[in-house]
């Protein structure tokens, strides 16, 4: 790829960084003898990502995890992991011990998640916020499904005094991603599944510490080892304790970095 030489570090940085990759999709295209008909399809399919504003989908599931290990590598404390496409700001605020905004006749099992926030040298943060937001026990968002009601199953928890959170939800469980857009029709071409494993989401934000973002798994549950968003991994995975009483719990605390 030619051209003239770039005067700035943006513009060398940004002609290092494409060229090298529309270099290597080059040599793809090349490996894999990809024919003119093949060459249209995803030019019109390209252009369906775009016009289904499919591009945040189609990035978050197929890239956002290798940007996301790269970051996670620049950090000291908790392993983060990808936003996704589903995240709303503004959930309401709650203090722990809270219970998640939900319907008075909620689905699923009981899930009563707690931990402690940290920093670096292990003293809790109070007054950290766990925004917390994740699927219902149906795999459906709030906010992007018409069944569950405005911010079901989303808040901003306030720690306690000694930088503890106890939130009570319930298990969510695995979803498609969206199947009825360009995403999905390359899912089914390539014969791949739709799924993503059951997780909740989070961004744990302190005065003073970089905001960690990221998602708790759990152990044996369907989908762990196949994620189609790549995004597992094995310090992130949550075992699933039953309380006795019809009610499951987890643990995990949260160590941020300072900012
Ligand atoms: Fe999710």
């Amino acid at each position: 790829m030619t051209t003239t030489a770039a005067v700035n570090p943006t513009q060398q940085r940004t002609a290092e960084v494409v060229a090298d990759i529309f270099g290597v999709i080059n040599e793809r295209l090349v490996r894999h003898s990809v024919t003119y008909p093949e060459y249209q399809a995803a030019k019109a399919w390209l252009i369906k990502v775009g016009e289904a504003g499919e591009w945040p989908l189609l990035l978050d599931v197929f890239f956002e995890h290798t940007i996301e290990k790269l970051a996670s590598e620049r950090r000291q404390g908790s392993s983060g992991c990808i936003e996704g496409p589903y995240y709303v700001p503004g959930a309401p605020e709650l203090s722990s011990p809270a219970t998640l905004p939900q319907r008075p006749d909620e689905p699923g099992d009981v899930l009563v998640f707690t931990g402690t926030v940290r920093d670096l040298d292990g003293n809790p943060l109070p007054g950290s916020v766990v925004d917390i937001w994740q699927a219902d026990a149906l795999g459906y968002y709030s906010q992007f499904h018409p069944d569950p009601p405005q911010w079901n199953l989303r808040a901003n928890v306030t720690t306690g005094a000694d930088g503890r959170f106890e939130i009570t939800t319930v298990v969510p469980a695995p979803y498609e991603i969206p199947k009825e857009g360009p995403t999905g029709q390359l899912i089914r071409a390539a014969g791949w599944h739709h799924w993503r494993p059951a997780h909740l989401h989070m961004m744990v934000r302190a005065q003073g510490c970089r905001t960690l973002t990221s998602q708790l798994f759990f152990a044996g549950g369907e989908y762990v080892d196949e994620d189609i968003a790549s995004a597992v991994k094995p310090e992130l995975t949550l075992e699933l304790a039953h309380l006795g009483d019809g009610r499951y719990a987890a643990e995990y605390d949260f160590t941020l970095d300072p900012a």
